[in-house]
């Protein structure tokens, strides 16, 4: 069935470098899907950006004493240099600091404020009177009131995950100076969720089917078990986007508010650079559009009750502000395959402390296909995990290299030497070996049905087990031995494995980007399975900002078997990927917890 893809990849926060922890819980799942997407012939379009507001940018400029755009800036082309390493296809991975975001977000907030989906109250929010101003979000940590945790922050706790409501929260000390803020009134607008409640339930019963158990239970099961309350939008901060009300003058809207709007800003964004400024409407209008978000767990109420809650809020109202023509529904989510977390050697991952494997870092050491096949097999779909430099180095070995690599590497060095750099001709064909290429084929199936319900892992694993076939096939058929006999039936072994390894290549190009263009050239193929990365400059009217952006034009990727015909040309074969010494064990692991 074909029907435009969204994939809505989660904004990092531009205040801190990114881990195997981020890559595996967001960016990865969602590169390997839009992948997959692609190659079955689906509209995609891949969207993110820095997210470059709020108290997690201004705190840690204020710990640097240095400015918010500057710590934006710094980490914004971090994030791009590495998704580019690893082979990110974002369409466009722009950045919440820009005036197309700006002038999206204004337009969303206003046409809640016409909706009637938000009010105007005097709150209770922390005040510092030492440097009399506000506290919001981060500059405030205290002990949740839900679950008892001593450092929550005071708009979320990382523990237990819920949304908290500031003035709420138990002991509260200023991040700024350690003192104890107090409480006073300040107007701000809501966003009223409880008027959107019924609507959201709708939508989550909808999904509930398929959608993962955790996401569920931190979105349908909140809001059965709690009425929702209407959420402060607006802070009183100066880094971030003015709320587009004069009377408002001084206060920004809150960072999650505008993030996450951040989705449907970068389709309008990649839309006007392409020269196609309706384009985005693919995604965000018709109906048939599945939109899916790819996030850590601690994102899922903004993904799954505030996200929609503002979309359905929006209604039409979005397009007659901005003046697109036929103002039309916005689409809704339609998965949120939220991820647990990956933990490190038993520890949970700590930048402060360095107990993190960095993904520059990494990539400075190491290619970046081991990096995605490590990271995938162990994907925390269903549960936390744990990268484990002992499990990587043998996953490494054994599975990466010994099972596939020395596969492809095997026959087709074999091919190369003994038929003059040629894919054999293979008579006819007997029984086992035509066995074997149904069974392959029907991974094109079976792999995809995983990929389609988002369960890489076990599509990974499923298509490992094809590899794995490949090689008993070859322990029986044993053409090395053959060959000194009866060339002819060793051909026939080595044609069948070539074609075998060739569907292969392709089920596992979305998960091992690289290697597998490297090995489609070496089977002597041309064109690029995917289409080319590059950064563009973009200037828009906050200055300039640089996106990482995708080429998908003359692609020839497709999820399917492509016969390699007898006597189709090869090229020098060469190893796919590199063994590691055992020593990198305990090097790597020396390096943990100690100041970089
Ligand atoms: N910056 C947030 C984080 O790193 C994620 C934001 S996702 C968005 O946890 F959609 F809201 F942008
Ligand atoms: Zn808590």
């Amino acid at each position: 069935m074909s029907y435009p893809v969204l994939v809505a990849v989660a904004w990092p926060y531009a205040n801190a470098e990114i881990h195997v922890g981020n890559i595996t819980g967001a960016y990865l799942p969602a590169d390997i899907f839009a992948r997959y997407q692609r190659m079955m012939g689906r509209q995609v379009l891949m969207v993110s950006g820095s997210d470059a507001h709020g108290t997690p940018i201004t705190v840690r400029a204020d710990a640097e004493n240095s400015t918010p755009i500057e710590v934006y800036q710094h980490f914004h082309h971090s994030f791009l240099d590495l998704f580019q390493q690893l082979g990110l296809t974002y369409d466009l991975f722009t950045s919440t600091h820009t005036s197309n975001h700006f002038r999206v977000s204004s337009a969303m907030f206003l046409a809640l404020l016409e909706n009637n989906y938000l009010y105007k109250a005097s709150d209770m929010q922390w005040y510092a009177p030492s440097q009399k101003r506000f506290l919001p979000d981060r500059y405030v940590e205290g002990t949740c009131y839900i679950c008892g945790y001593e450092n929550a922050r005071s708009d979320q706790c990382d523990k237990c995950g819920s949304l908290l409501e500031a003035d709420k929260l138990i002991n509260p000390r200023s991040r700024v100076d350690g003192s104890t803020p107090e409480l006073r009134q300040t107007e701000h607008y809501y966003l009223d969720l409880g008027e959107l409640q019924g609507e959201v339930t709708a939508f989550l019963e909808q999904r509930k089917d398929y959608w993962r158990p955790n996401v569920l239970r931190q979105s349908l099961g909140q809001i059965q078990a709690e009425k929702l309350r209407g959420r402060p939008i607006t802070r009183d901060l100066d880094w971030g986007i003015p709320v587009p009300l004069e009377e408002m003058k001084g206060k920004c809207l809150y960072v999650w508010f505008e993030a996450v709007i951040g989705y449907l800003s970068a389709a309008l964004e990649w839309s006007t650079l392409n020269g196609k400024p309706d384009a985005w409407r693919t995604w965000w209008h018709d109906p048939a559009c599945r939109a899916y978000y790819f996030i850590g767990k601690d994102n899922i109420p903004f993904h799954a009750i505030i996200w929609p809650a503002e979309l359905i809020g929006v209604g039409t109202k979005f397009d007659e502000i901005i003046e697109s023509k036929p103002a039309e529904n916005l689409v809704l989510p339609h998965d949120v395959p939220a991820n647990e977390f990956m933990n490190l050697e038993q520890q949970k991952i700590s930048g402060s402390r360095n107990w993190a494997v960095w993904g520059r870092d990494f990539l400075t050491r190491y290619d970046p296909d081991p990096l995605r096949y490590y990271l995938t097999v162990n994907m925390p779909e269903s549960k936390d995990t744990d990268w484990d430099w002992e499990d990587f180095y043998k996953r490494n070995n054994d599975e990466l290299v010994a099972t596939w690599g020395n596969l492809a590497n095997r026959v087709l060095s074999f091919a190369y030497k003994h038929w003059d750099g040629r894919v054999p001709d293979p008579g006819e064909l007997t029984e086992i070996d035509k066995q074997l290429l149904a069974k392959i084929e029907a991974g094109f199936e079976k792999v995809g049905n995983e990929m389609e319900a988002v369960r890489l892992r076990a599509a990974l694993g499923e298509a490992m087990g094809l590899a794995t076939e490949v090689n008993r096939y070859l322990d029986t058929t044993a053409p090395w031995q053959a060959v000194k006999i009866d060339k002819q039936i060793a051909g026939r072994a080595i044609f069948t494995a070539i074609n075998a390894i060739n569907m292969l290549k392709v089920m596992l190009a979305p998960f091992l980007p690289f290697t597998s263009q490297k090995l489609h050239e070496i089977m002597g193929f041309d064109g690029q399975l995917f289409g080319s990365q590059y950064v563009q400059s973009i200037e828009d009217g906050l200055g300039e900002h640089s996106g990482l952006r995708y080429n998908l034009a003359g692609t020839v990727g497709e999820w399917k078997r492509v016969p390699v015909p007898a006597g189709h040309a090869l090229r020098q074969p060469q190893p796919l990927f590199k063994k590691l010494e055992p020593k990198i064990i305990e090097e790597e692991r020396a390096k943990l917890g100690k100041p970089a």
